[in-house]
């Protein structure tokens, strides 16, 4: 397969194996790339690329025009808070000044799950999803999948578990259609507050034991707890949280095993994870976002080789 099946990135749901596995081997090309001393590649020399950002973001804003110039094109950046974004008449917004700007992909993130696919309908550009609400998270997904075949060889048959906010998380659910994809074994973990009612026709397994979740797993994808999603406590407190469901040293080195750790990021240092098991070796939280850059990349370059130009 040279192609992708999709002409959007909306979401995993919708993509198949091959696609996710184009993706991976485009994005190790990429990855040498940008380990040599000119980082550069003329791949999408006169195409321009509008980042929509309505909801906040980092690293993921960064990553994308990071990975949009390094395949030189022409970046135009947009961001909104999203307390001033109202969903329809933005959404028409936004279509109207896309199209008067002649923009050839947008990358958006916006609140409304769904708003990718809405804008896709409407406008005359390839559309990448870099975060619809709790809905899904594809890059994030993708470049958490490729960062576990780079670290233990293969995704096939390992054992991942995603630990907390599993109810409030386009992570978790987009990690888990490309987990399940790639034949990996899933569980979520977490307060049963926090794990939505519909999990098991996912596929997944279901603990609300930590240390029973880790000793199953080979890998824990350790999830900031969304705050900003929640309209009503979940949990009695932080503090509470943090220790039933907070990895740090002792928990992991009374393993009879070594983890892989990861995490997406923005990091709550001392309440998901520690800061000595973010910084140790069994993390892989860095590689996750050199990654994310390649996988960028390479999403970016196949739906462009898509377009007639
Ligand atoms: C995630 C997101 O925005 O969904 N972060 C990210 O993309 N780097 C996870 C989070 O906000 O906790």
């Amino acid at each position: 397969m040279s192609q992708l099946s999709v002409n959007h990135l909306l979401g995993i749901k919708g993509l198949k194996r091959e696609d996710i596995e184009l993706i991976f081997s485009t994005a190790d090309n990429f990855k040498e790339v940008i380990n040599r001393p000119i980082k550069k590649v003329p791949s999408l020399r006169d195409l321009t690329i509008a980042n929509l950002f309505f909801e906040n973001s980092t690293r993921t804003r960064l990553s994308f025009e990071i990975a949009e110039k390094r395949l030189s094109a022409d970046v135009v950046n947009f961001s909104a808070s999203s307390s001033s974004v109202s969903k329809g008449e933005t959404l028409i917004d936004t279509v109207n000044n896309i199209l008067s700007m002649k923009v050839d992909m947008v990358v958006m993130r916006h609140p409304n799950p769904g708003a990718g696919v809405f804008l896709s309908k409407h406008i005359d550009a390839r559309i990448i999803n870099a975060g619809d609400g709790a809905h899904e998270h594809p890059t994030q997904a993708l470049l958490d999948t490729y960062s576990i075949r780079e670290r233990l060889g293969n995704v096939e048959g390992k054992k991942v578990v995603i630990v907390g906010d599993i109810l409030h998380s386009r992570v978790a659910l987009s990690n888990i259609y490309a987990l399940n994809l790639l034949g990996a074994e899933v569980m979520v973990c977490g307060p049963s507050t926090l794990i939505p009612k519909f999990i098991h026709t996912l596929g997944v397994k279901v603990e609300t034991d930590l240390r029973k979740a880790l000793e199953w797993a080979d890998v824990a994808n350790m999830l900031r707890v969304q705050h900003e999603r929640q309209d009503l406590k979940y949990f009695p407190s932080i503090r509470e949280y943090s220790q039933m469901y907070g990895v740090d040293m002792n928990l992991l080195n009374s393993l009879d095993k070594d983890i892989v750790i990861m995490h997406p990021g923005p990091i709550n240092r001392g309440v998901e994870i520690t800061s000595e098991v973010a910084d140790s070796p069994q993390s892989i939280i860095l590689d996750q976002v050199e990654n994310g850059v390649a996988i960028r990349m390479a999403v970016l370059y196949l739906l462009a080789s898509k377009i007639d130009r």
